[in-house]
């Protein structure tokens, strides 16, 4: 199984990839870390906890992290994922605790521990990590990969040209583009294709157990928050292509890649730039960019995983 860190900062998308992540067997989860983003980290770090005790995986060392940025002004997204940042359905109390580390001490021991490189998937804003590897270079060779949620290669979410992720803390993703860790981009260009679709929901709500009714509520709110704030007729599930990519290769296809973040604009902070045509010919490729989902694979793999989690 491919040894991970899911830095995250849940979220309904969120929370699928932590589901995901750990039904898998192809998935060693090796801890977790959380983040400010869809709401206040302390939130973000209760709905973790939460979302770990539904799943019966309270043996995941979890640890709190940033709760704002390296730079720059807070940007919260409880405007989509409501006032907790999991808002809908009922969900148990932690059944577990912290570990009395920061989300960055946790990092940096798992790196340091683990006999292999670990890779380290980021659904948030990119702040452990930036911190990690600003302050403990050396803990580069420690990582297989950074595989991240977040920009895209034509449009924004948060603000026109900008997604949220990257939005909410630019220079933290600039450190870890300019680290020579190899990196991974899953934008708003590929996780448009992951539309919990109606079929998809009816898929979760026909499942007899607690996880598959709670996916389907959390899409609910999800969608209603979607279709509220940008027209959309079924919510994209974003996060769970990360872990999804890492399960089945044949799940995205990639082109390398160009990548920048944009640290000063005057209307397009937090956009990434991906040159996929080259039109930057003296610069080196440092990332590759998601481009295509086979949606239908996607969607039989994060359905059977969660059904699998939820039978008891
Ligand atoms: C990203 O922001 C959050 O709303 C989601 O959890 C996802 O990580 C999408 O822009
Ligand atoms: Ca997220």
């Amino acid at each position: 199984a491919r040894p991970i860190v899911l830095d995250c900062d849940p979220g309904h998308d969120d929370a699928v990839a932590l589901l995901l992540a750990v039904s898998s067997p192809a998935i060693d989860l090796l801890a977790v870390t959380t983040c400010f983003g869809n709401c206040a980290v302390t939130d973000a770090t209760r709905n973790a906890l939460r979302v770990l005790t539904l799943a019966g995986a309270t043996d995941v060392p979890v640890a709190e992290g940033a709760a704002g940025p390296l730079a720059g002004d807070l940007a919260l997204g409880n405007y989509v994922h409501g006032a907790s940042g999991l808002d809908g359905p009922d969900l148990p109390e932690p059944g577990f605790e912290l570990v009395g580390e920061s989300a960055v001490e946790l990092l940096s021991r798992v790196l340091r521990e683990h006999p292999e490189p670990v890779t380290v998937v980021v659904t948030g804003p990119m702040t452990n990590v930036g911190a990690l590897l600003r302050d403990q270079p050396e803990l580069t060779d420690k990582i297989a990969e950074v595989i991240f949620m977040g920009g895209g290669t034509h449009g924004g979410n948060h603000t026109p040209t900008a997604e949220f992720n990257t939005y909410a803390d630019p220079e933290a993703l600039d450190i870890v583009l300019s680290a020579g860790v190899p990196v991974r981009m899953i934008g708003l260009n590929l996780t448009h294709q992951a539309l919990a679709t109606p079929e998809v929901v009816e898929r979760m709500a026909a499942m007899q157990h607690v996880i598959g009714q709670t996916c389907a509520a959390w899409m609910g709110f999800f969608g209603s928050s979607y279709k509220k704030v940008w027209e959309f007729d079924a919510p994209p599930v974003h996060d769970p292509c990360t872990i999804a990519a890492l399960i089945d290769p044949d799940v995205i296809e990639w082109r390398e890649a160009f990548l920048a973040v944009e640290l000063d604009g005057t209307w397009t902070r937090g956009t990434t730039i991906a040159d996929l045509y080259g039109r930057y010919p003296d610069r080196t490729p440092n990332a590759q960019i998601a481009i295509t989902l086979d949606a239908q694979r996607y969607w039989d793999l994060v359905l059977a995983a969660v059904d699998t989690l939820g039978t008891p």
